[in-house]
């Protein structure tokens, strides 16, 4: 037999589903759980199924890196609205003994991407082109990214990781009541932006306890197991994303896809008072915002203020407007745009940054600098640690909310519309009310400027926190305020993560609060102080992992969804 033919074999073995070494075929109802205590190794993910996914594969002997690939592969099954084989993301990776890995698998712009390509005749922003359908598309990054993550750090063989997930799509799973909203939310887009009923798509409204079946997805996710990144980027799954482009005007290539590669970064790591902080550079922001906003506030003496007081929340917001002008000037994709990295991060930097700060006055945004935010809000983070004190922080992203909304046919995974994470035109206001800038334009094979922020802090040499978040550009602001709500104002990890949030992004000039997170009074002060006040639906959705004075991890997953946490 030859190399080949073993592996068609192998894939044809998974996809039979002769050698299922998992567990069981998944059961409903699946417990969500917010908090696991743990010895040894801690899983949380968005959905509780790719917990159990991740945990199996540590039992198995697995390590935090195997157990993030196996994961990554099950939310493109559990999780379709940002679980994802057709978007990307980024892994934050620490080693028992210290050593520090970051990789980037961002989408990247095709070939044939133009600076103004969403732009209409007469320089008009076409918004919807840059998230529907297969133009929203940048080259995916994911199975690369695994591939990669694998081949430096996995110990387990490869098709063993992916079979988890090729049997909840072959079997199906039972959904929860928030996925069928969210399903039946959607109907009208998918079938909008398809030439065919996707999987997404029922005869009638989706209820809770469906069983979502998605057999061309387990074909793909085999093709994947045999073949490793040629199962994605050569083969038949490249053939039908190229089919796919052709229907409708996409500009992925084959050559495209056989051209993306991951890129291991060097990791982006500071101290902040006891803690070392390892996390993610451009073409995130969220590392830089992160480290900015830590630095700008170590001066001000914010545990005294205490959580959710008008002075913390005016310190924390006129920093985090602060931050996020400097984001819009000043971030891309390090390989098309010379980011300020040293000066962004500089302290003598941030001290003067502050030097404008009124502590009983908003500073308006328009005298702060120039520039844009964008992103759209739907994106997935895990975290894992493993029994060896290996620890894996994954943020990853179709960008909006099931991404373009078109599923390649005959693949069964939908694209993501990361294009739309770039700036359209500088200048022109976004979805958000945001505008854009030069060093996030389109170009040929770049990275557009993402917010994700994986984290893993350790204190004292030793692994204490990992932690991230889904939420575009809130999600430097989330992570931020669970550290501050951690190390300043002394919460517990649940309390932290589950505390309401509130975020300014700079532009549009106002801070943003979940329901119930200011009192009126604090509302009314910080109003009386010049900022305006605006309610949002929620913001973030943090999975996290502590360890505890006693030495036992504790794994925390977010009460906004279905997210959960198990450890053993
Ligand atoms: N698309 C969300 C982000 O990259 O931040």
């Amino acid at each position: 037999m030859t190399y080949l033919s073993k592996k068609i074999a192998l894939a044809c073995i998974l996809l039979l589903g002769l050698t299922h070494s998992w567990a069981q075929a998944p059961a409903f109802p699946y417990s969500i759980q917010k908090e696991a205590l743990a010895d040894s190794a801690m899983v949380v993910t968005a959905h509780p199924l790719a917990t159990q996914v991740g945990l199996e594969t540590l039992r198995k002997g697995g390590n935090a890196v195997d157990a993030a690939v196996a994961v990554q592969f099950a939310l493109a099954v559990v999780y379709p609205q940002a679980g994802n084989i057709g978007g990307g993301g980024f892994l934050v990776y620490r080693s028992k003994e210290g050593q520090t890995a970051v990789l980037d698998y961002r989408e990247k712009a095709p070939a044939a991407a133009t600076e103004k390509m969403y732009l209409d005749s007469t320089g008009n922003v076409l918004t919807n082109k840059s998230r529907f359908g297969m133009l929203a598309a940048g080259v995916p990054g994911t199975v690369d990214g695994m591939w990669e993550a694998h081949k430096k750090f996995g110990r387990l063989p490869w098709g063993d990781l992916v079979t988890p997930a090729i049997e909840l799509a072959e079997k199906g799973f039972q959904i929860t009541e928030r996925e069928a909203e969210s399903l039946n939310g959607e109907r009208f887009n998918f079938i909008r932006q398809n030439t065919f009923t996707p999987a997404f798509v029922k005869m009638e409204m989706w209820q809770a306890g469906d069983w979502l079946i998605q057999k061309e997805l387990a074909q793909t996710l085999a093709r994947i197991a045999g073949f490793g990144r040629e199962g994605f980027y050569g083969s038949g799954t490249a053939k039908l994303i190229v089919e796919e482009m052709g229907k409708n005007g996409g500009l992925i290539t084959y050559q495209d896809l056989q051209n993306y590669r991951s890129v291991w970064r060097t990791p982006l790591e500071f101290d902040h008072k006891d803690l070392h902080i390892i996390t993610m550079p451009p073409p995130s922001s969220g590392g830089i915002l992160l480290q900015q906003m830590l630095g700008m506030t170590s001066n001000f003496p914010l545990k005294e203020y205490g959580m959710h007081s008008t002075a913390a929340v005016h310190l924390m917001a006129e920093v985090e407007r602060r931050a996020y002008a400097d984001r819009a000037m000043h971030i891309g994709d390090p390989d098309f745009w010379k980011v300020p990295m040293k000066r962004l991060t500089d302290p003598a930097y941030l001290k003067s940054r502050m030097a404008d700060f009124q502590a009983d006055k908003a500073t308006p945004s328009k005298k702060v600098a120039a520039g844009d935010i964008k992103e759209s809000e739907e994106t997935t983070h895990y975290s894992i640690v493993d029994a060896a004190g290996n620890a894996v922080a994954v943020t990853t992203t179709l960008n909006d909310s099931y991404g373009s909304r078109t599923v390649v046919a005959g693949a069964g995974f939908i694209l993501n519309n990361e294009m739309d994470d770039f700036s359209a035109k500088p200048g022109a206001p976004n979805l958000y009310g945001a505008i854009g800038g030069a060093a996030n334009a389109i170009a040929p094979e770049k990275r557009p400027l993402s917010s994700m922020t994986p984290v893993i802090a350790t204190k004292g040499g030793k692994i204490w926190l990992v932690l991230g978040s889904p939420g575009g550009t809130t999600i430097p602001n989330t992570v931020f305020q669970v550290l501050v709500n951690l190390t300043e104002f002394g919460r517990s990890l649940p309390e932290a993560v589950q505390a309401k949030r509130f975020h300014h992004q700079w532009q549009p000039d106002k801070i943003q609060i979940e329901e119930g997170a200011l009192s009126e009074t604090v509302i009314e002060q910080l109003t009386g102080m010049g900022h305006t006040v605006e309610p949002r639906g929620p913001m973030g959705r943090v999975e996290a992992i502590v360890r505890l004075p006693n030495g036992r991890w504790q794994g925390v997953a977010d009460g906004r969804g279905d997210d959960s946490a198990a450890g053993y």
